[in-house]
């Protein structure tokens, strides 16, 4: 009952999270190509009123006229939209999901004895210094002298996420690791909104009634952290599917798969900003093909060694079936007896000889090319047991 209780939880908190997820990055998304395509203000009458910047569009049967003052406006309007509860609600149902998976189930998704034998209470608290400390190191780097200097700041930045990118790679699980690599960079994103973005826009309009001039280093401290957020979009969105790709963290150099994945995620979202702009250079775009390429070339499965074509395929079935029962079968059952199962993950279900040999090609995928599967090695499968089903898979994958 618990293990279905969990998997409800877990629909419910990620359907919110994706939904709220869209809202707020669509809502970014927006607002920097409505800021980078602005043009000048056709009537002089809107000049004076202090508008910097008009532009009008179509969209769902309506004409948009957007203006975007270059300070404020002469008279605040009565209602006024911030644009803030869609970064906090995902911050929420993210750290939801987080506990629910990586920590109340650390056993199964964050810890790998193969990486770590970390016990649970270590691995939980780690991953949420991780969170912590990432946004408070950043936070201070960003206030910093450093942060006048764009460039420099940058740099440091990238070191600062490559050497927690490696890190996590060297405690937690692959999948484990990744996840508290996005949940960094998330909560950076959604702590700049609430306290550097927010703070800036309520002075703003705190400035405005009481007639004084808004501090401009509001202003300014609030761009360099919505660039920030920018770049770092498409990395964390990246992270956040990367679960269903084993091929990524599974990998023995998973830390430089996501540093290079993440690096391409940010490349692609400098081309768009350039193109909002109205440059049209390609080269963003050519690093993060080629980056994304060389990932997909490194980490291509090696050619096999030849199989030896006297075994049968239908001769070593018996044996994986043997595995399949002492290694699988506690989670993909029709009534798994692992803790926090109730019904088998992904609907793969090893116990019938037909369905193992249905799911030949994946089983030998999870378990021979990318490793995840048994997650987190729990039910301790030996290199024999993994070469076994690499045989059987290459004579032919068969029953009998
Ligand atoms: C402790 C529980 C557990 C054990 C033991 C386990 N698995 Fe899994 N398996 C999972 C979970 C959880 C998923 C879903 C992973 C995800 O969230 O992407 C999964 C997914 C899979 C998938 C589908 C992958 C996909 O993305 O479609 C296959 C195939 C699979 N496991 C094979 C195996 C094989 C073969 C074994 C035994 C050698 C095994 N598993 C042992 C928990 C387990």
């Amino acid at each position: 009952m618990e293990g279905y209780i969990l998997e409800w939880l877990n629909l419910l908190g990620r359907w919110v999270h994706l939904v709220v997820g869209i809202a707020w990055i669509g809502a970014s998304f927006y607002f920097i190509w409505l800021d980078n395509s602005l043009e000048t203000p056709k009537a002089a009458a809107d000049i004076d009123q202090g508008v910097g910047g008009e532009i009008w569009s179509v969209h769902g049967g309506g004409f948009y006229h957007a203006q975007k003052y270059k300070v404020a406006p002469p008279e605040l309007p009565q209602t006024l939209h911030w644009f803030k509860w869609e970064a906090y609600t995902t911050w929420i149902t993210g750290m939801f999901l987080l506990a629910l998976m990586y920590w109340y189930q650390a056993e199964i998704y964050l810890i790998d004895p193969q990486v770590m034998g970390l016990s649970k209470p270590v691995a939980v608290a780690l991953g949420m210094l991780t969170i912590v400390l990432g946004w408070i190191a950043y936070d201070r780097l960003c206030k910093s002298s450093l942060g006048e200097h764009e460039t420099r700041l940058s740099a440091v930045m990238f070191v600062f996420v490559c050497v927690v990118a490696w890190g996590l790679c060297q405690i937690f699980s692959g999948r484990g690791a990744y996840l508290h690599y996005g949940a960094m960079l998330g909560t950076i994103m959604v702590a700049n909104v609430a306290f550097v973005i927010m703070p800036g826009q309520r002075d703003l309009v705190a400035a405005k009634k009481e007639g004084r001039a808004p501090d401009p280093i509001h202003g300014i401290r609030a761009k360099q952290r919505s660039v920030h957020n920018t770049y770092f979009t498409l990395p964390v969105l990246f992270v956040m599917i990367s679960n269903h790709y084993a091929m990524t963290w599974g990998h023995q150099f998973n830390w430089l798969i996501l540093i290079a994945l993440s690096v391409a995620g940010a490349a692609i979202r400098v081309y768009f900003v350039q193109r909002h702009f109205g440059r049209q250079t390609p080269i963003p775009l050519v690093i993060a093909a080629v980056l994304i390429m060389g990932v997909a070339a490194a980490i291509a499965p090696a050619p096999r060694a030849a199989v030896d074509s006297s075994v049968n395929s239908a001769e070593l079935f018996g044996g994986v079936q043997g595995v399949m029962a002492s290694r699988c079968v506690s989670c993909h059952a029709q009534e798994p007896t692992q803790a926090g199962f109730s019904v088998a993950p992904k609907g793969v279900e090893l116990e019938r000889a037909e369905d193992i040999v249905r799911h030949a090609a994946a089983i030998h995928q999870q378990v021979v090319v990318t490793r995840a599967m048994p997650i987190g090695n729990l039910t301790q499968i030996t290199d024999e047991e993994r070469t076994l089903i690499d045989q059987w898979f290459l004579t032919g994958g068969k029953a009998e």
